[in-house]
């Protein structure tokens, strides 16, 4: 959440951070603001309310000159959304400005002290008070700006990204991280910095990710200099990002979600690539070969996730119980983090997360790890938080997600964690040979049976206008379709702001029923397989009761047609991987019922899509 940009250099600041902002906006839109140390020597910061472009509108006649400046894109924690609250913050001198990405847990004592000491605040930000101490110790003790810092931050706990300049020091930036992401760009006579890579493969694929308790001192003329907080240093370890410019735009898609949803084939394709040998159909996992008696021997294994993350763990926990008969708990990351496990070495945590940078996920992994358990995280974002504290791990290689609603890195979650119970199973052999190579074979095919899918888009969209009306949805799905029908209730929700509740099939009968009327569209997930007998019996009682039913089926099914209202016919595929079919229509359904709401489809209200606080 929030997202922190930087630049130091001979260019103008400000189109560079303005454009980087925009790459970060998925992190958090509710104000932005920047400072730069204009022609003037000024430390100049504007602000305003609402999205990049509403900044932009402000700053139109202002003096935005200089070639160094730091500008932030926020999602409120400490205080309303409002131009007072936004980043930048200036010390009370206003010689000092500050963004800041993450939590000051102890800013009610610290601000405390500074107000007995005179300081007076402008916002109810935490933020704020990080900016005032960092000034106080720096008069009181008349040290130098990075030596306040140092001081400052052993002052407080919580989490930060925080990037300062100063108006009397304008050749540098001093930015720092705790538990929230920072990266360096390093170019050519120029420093960048941003929360995530995306603001900077622009200008160059070199980078640095701080560690946490880092000190990046970015001064012009000077190569990077990185030191901890008590000023001992750190050589930066450079490493050249693969991200190419065309992952970061829509290429011709009105938003990015559908792109992101279309690009599901592809993605997929990149996920097994390298894994499966179409030849053989066999799997090869690296983490698995690396770490096998670890993995083989297991007694359990944990998966902790956030959200979606979630959804695609409940798979997960299905696919490895099914074929490796080990036992497997999915746990919310955030209350597994608080709730005393039971946990040791026996047991393999997996830690499933897209950005990597989830505050729950991470702390629930630190956990795990404190209690001797092996961690194996599957990640999307590369370098990012979580693949660093991890033992071994699986990247999902989905490229960059910018829709806030999570799309393509579920499907990549849900083929990684397909391919990872299937080697398993085959090395403990708990699989009979010819269903793991049938299998094998059918996630091959898997990219190819989503493109006929995506071919239903005009059809989807044409059907959501129907829904556009509906303040509820149920979704319905059994066996690995119930996380499914979490998923797609959860896409609803996100983007449309239609409530939505995603149920087992049976469970209805156990409250949501109540629920069903003449406006209630119902979607049910019925492809053919071992329950579709049992799932028609639900469309009975939901048809009896005059409910709406969308129903998601295989092509020629022609016994559900007949009740169900409308029917989404999609190609067949084994039951374990279905999720990866049936997802894609509720992606279109929800996103084209958003669409047709005319809503901002790619940044929901109130969302963000990295979490890095808890
Ligand atoms: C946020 C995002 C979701 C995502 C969840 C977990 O809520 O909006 O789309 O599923 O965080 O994020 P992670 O990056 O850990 O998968």
């Amino acid at each position: 959440m929030c997202g922190i940009v930087g630049y130091i250099g001979t260019k103008e600041a400000y189109p560079i951070l303005i454009k980087g902002l925009k790459r970060l906006e998925y992190r958090g839109y509710d104000s932005a603001g920047v400072a730069l140390i204009g022609e003037n020597q000024h430390l100049n910061v504007y602000k305003a309310k609402g999205k990049v472009s509403e900044l932009e509108d402000f700053a139109l006649q202002k003096d935005t000159s200089g070639n160094i400046g730091i500008a932030h894109t926020r999602w409120a924690t400490h205080g309303e959304p409002c131009s007072a609250n936004a980043h930048p913050h200036y010390s009370s001198s206003e010689s000092l400005a500050l963004i800041h990405n993450g939590i000051i847990e102890n800013y009610s004592v610290l601000k405390d002290k500074l107000q007995s000491k005179g300081f007076a605040f402008k916002s109810t930000t935490d933020t704020e008070v990080l900016v005032q101490l960092i000034e106080y110790i720096k008069q009181t003790n008349n040290l130098d700006l990075l030596t306040a810092v140092q001081l400052a931050l052993k002052e407080v706990i919580g989490a930060y990204a925080i990037a300062v300049l100063e108006k009397d020091n304008p050749d540098t930036i001093i930015a720092a991280r705790k538990s929230s992401p920072l990266v360096v760009g390093v170019g050519n006579d120029e420093m960048f910095l941003a929360s995530d890579a995306t603001p900077i493969v622009e200008y160059t694929d070199q980078v640095v990710y701080l560690k946490d308790e880092e000190i990046a001192v970015l001064k012009k003329g000077e190569p990077l200099k990185i030191v901890d907080l008590h000023n001992v240093e750190i050589t930066p370890e450079v490493k050249t990002v693969v991200l190419s410019l065309g992952q970061l735009e829509k290429g011709g898609y009105p938003h990015f979600m559908l792109k992101e949803i279309f690009e599901q084939p592809d993605c997929i394709f990149d996920c097994m690539r390298g894994r499966i040998n179409v030849e053989s159909d066999n799997i090869t996992l690296s983490a698995v070969i690396d770490h096998k008696d670890k993995l083989l021997n297991a007694k359990r294994f944990i998966i902790v996730a956030c959200g979606t993350s979630w959804h695609a763990a409940l798979i997960g926990k299905q696919l490895i119980e099914n074929f490796c008969r080990i036992p497997v708990e999915v746990e919310y990351a955030s209350e597994f983090r608080y709730r005393n496990p039971v946990i040791d070495s026996n047991d393999v945590v997996i830690a499933i997360s897209q950005s990597g940078e989830t505050a729950d996920t991470l702390a629930a992994i630190e956990l795990a790890k404190s209690k001797g358990a092996f961690i194996y995280g599957i990640c999307n974002s590369v370098g990012s938080s979580i693949p660093r504290v991890t033992d071994t791990g699986s990247y999902i290689h989905v490229g960059p997600e910018i829709g806030v609603a999570s799309t393509k890195a579920f499907t990549g979650q849900v083929t990684v964690l397909a391919m990872l119970a299937l080697t398993l199973a085959k090395e403990k052999q708990t699989i009979d040979k010819n269903e793991y190579l049938s299998i094998v074979k059918e996630l091959s095919s898997i990219p190819e049976k989503m493109k006929d899918v995506l071919e239903l888009n005009g059809e989807i969209a044409e059907l959501s206008k129907i829904f556009t009306y509906a303040h509820n949805f149920i979704y319905l799905g059994r066996g690995f379709l119930f996380p499914v029908a979490l998923e797609g209730a959860l896409k609803l929700k996100e983007i449309s702001y239609i409530h939505a509740e995603g149920y087992p099939a049976a469970e209805m009968k156990h409250g949501p029923i109540a629920l069903i009327d003449a406006e209630m569209p119902v979607v049910v997930i019925a492809t053919h397989n071992a329950l579709y007998e049992k799932v028609l019996s639900n469309i009975q009682e939901i048809k009896a009761r005059k409910g709406k039913v969308i129903a998601i089926v295989n092509k020629g099914d022609n016994v559900i047609s007949k009740i169900a209202d409308y029917c989404i016919e999609l190609p067949t595929t084994i039951e374990c991987l279905d999720p990866l079919i049936t997802t894609i229509p509720l992606q279109l359904l929800a996103y084209h019922i958003a669409a047709c709401k005319g809503l901002d489809v790619d940044q929901p209200r109130n969302l963000a899509k990295s979490v890095t606080v808890e």
